[in-house]
């Protein structure tokens, strides 16, 4: 690795953020390799080799996995994720359950099968609950709020997360007098003419940035995140959003590869990968020792190993799946998604293993970020 990539990794652990351009610079190295790699390679070529990269990797990975032993040691917390609805008003050009994907077999879960799947997962050791949705007006405030209402009463020691999209403020405002503690809402990308080509007119940049001001100022601990991988993506827009990720000091972060979806218009575009995409995540750890990061499903579906080497990088959450095996496949943001043919409890278990496998352990608790109302005053201060 050069001297330059190794400073910069140095100056990322100490002080926990770069400028925009070394960002760019140190996302340039991962991204370069593939081009440079070739037996064509000149000896003027001045951009890293694979090899250079592998190491720039395994050195962020160290540092990164170090961090997370200290704040959070070698725990690992689960979030029963219940896919409630594959119906969204939204048509973003990437994601299976869009408006225009008619071959979609649209279906919502009812308030029952909800609770129930609740009941199924606290059984199983889950102590969060992750309601994730497309944008679907039948879930109006006041069936949220109802839901959220009978999850606490019914569970105390438990958290719920929503993930339902764009709503007003007052909507979030209610949901989260109703309960709700925690809110994943990804930015997408922080570029606002990136987000243009990944979304129809309709949607807004401006919007969605809205939306998660609200739901820090409103309290909710806030999750943002983004594709690895996606169209149009470059090692400057990534850049941007770890110096949003930076500023706007999120206490979750959902990153995993984004994965073509045959009935989008995306459907011939490359999937992200395994190694930017936990080169990313120990980049993140290292920004904010603290925060929440989930080796996503995305990533175990590109790699049968995606989600120990996603912990192995820096991450220490999973989100096994509590949805009703029957609607699982319907919830298919991405091809080949894993775990839409498993019960919870072999999801729960299979999870379990594959952690152990590396050294580390599912526990059974809430899971809240660590020192979440301190992270809240430094995003507020860095903000200002
Ligand atoms: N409707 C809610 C929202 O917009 O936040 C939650 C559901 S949405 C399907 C959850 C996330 O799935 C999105 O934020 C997006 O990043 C991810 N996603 C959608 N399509 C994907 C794809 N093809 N590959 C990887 N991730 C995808
Ligand atoms: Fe709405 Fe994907 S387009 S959830």
């Amino acid at each position: 690795m050069d001297e330059r990539t190794a400073a910069l990794i140095e100056k990322l652990e100490t002080r926990h953020f770069l400028t925009l351009a070394e960002y760019e610079s140190l996302i340039g190295y991962m991204i370069e390799k593939p081009a440079s790699d070739r037996a064509k390679r000149t000896s003027e070529d001045e951009s890293p080799t694979g090899h250079q990269a592998d190491e720039a990797a395994a050195l962020l990975a160290e540092k990164a996995s170090a961090v997370r032993q200290r704040v959070y040691g070698r725990d690992v917390y689960i979030r029963g994720l219940i896919e409630i609805s594959n119906i969204c008003k939204n048509d973003c050009y990437y994601c299976g359950i869009r408006r225009s994907n008619h071959f979609c077999e649209r279906y919502r879960l009812s308030e029952q099968e909800i609770l129930e799947c609740c009941a199924q997962g606290y059984e199983l050791g889950f102590r969060t609950f992750v309601l994730q949705g497309g944008e679907d007006a039948h879930f109006s405030d006041e069936l949220v709020c109802r839901l959220v209402g009978q999850i606490k009463r019914n569970h105390p020691d438990c958290a719920v997360t929503l993930s339902l999209g764009e709503r007003s403020r007052e909507s979030y405002q209610r949901m989260f007098d109703a309960g709700a503690d925690r809110y994943l809402l990804r930015h997408e990308t922080a570029d606002k003419a990136h987000y243009e080509k990944l979304h129809p007119p309709q949607m807004s940049f401006d919007n969605r940035m809205r939306c998660l001001r609200d739901l820090r100022e409103i309290g909710y601990q806030v999750g943002c995140g983004f594709m690895v991988g996606s169209p149009y993506q470059t090692a400057r827009t990534l850049a941007e959003d770890l110096k949003f990720i930076d500023e706007f000091h999120p206490d979750m972060c959902g990153i995993g590869p984004f994965i073509p979806h045959q009935a989008t218009p995306f459907a011939k575009e490359p999937a992200g990968t395994v190694e930017l995409t936990c080169y990313l995540l120990s980049i993140i750890r290292l920004i904010h020792p603290n925060v929440l990061l989930p080796s996503t499903t995305a990533l175990g579906t590109i790699d049968p190993q995606g989600r120990e080497k996603g912990i192995l990088a820096g991450a220490n959450v999973v989100m096994p799946n509590l949805s009703p095996i029957s609607v699982r496949k319907k919830y298919e943001l991405y091809d080949n998604k894993i775990c839409t043919g498993d019960e919870s409890a072999q999801c729960r278990h299979c999870l379990e293993q594959r952690m152990e496998s590396i050294g580390y352990h599912v526990v059974t608790d809430r899971g809240d970020v660590r020192g979440w109302e301190d992270s809240k005053q430094v995003g507020y201060e860095r903000n200002a």
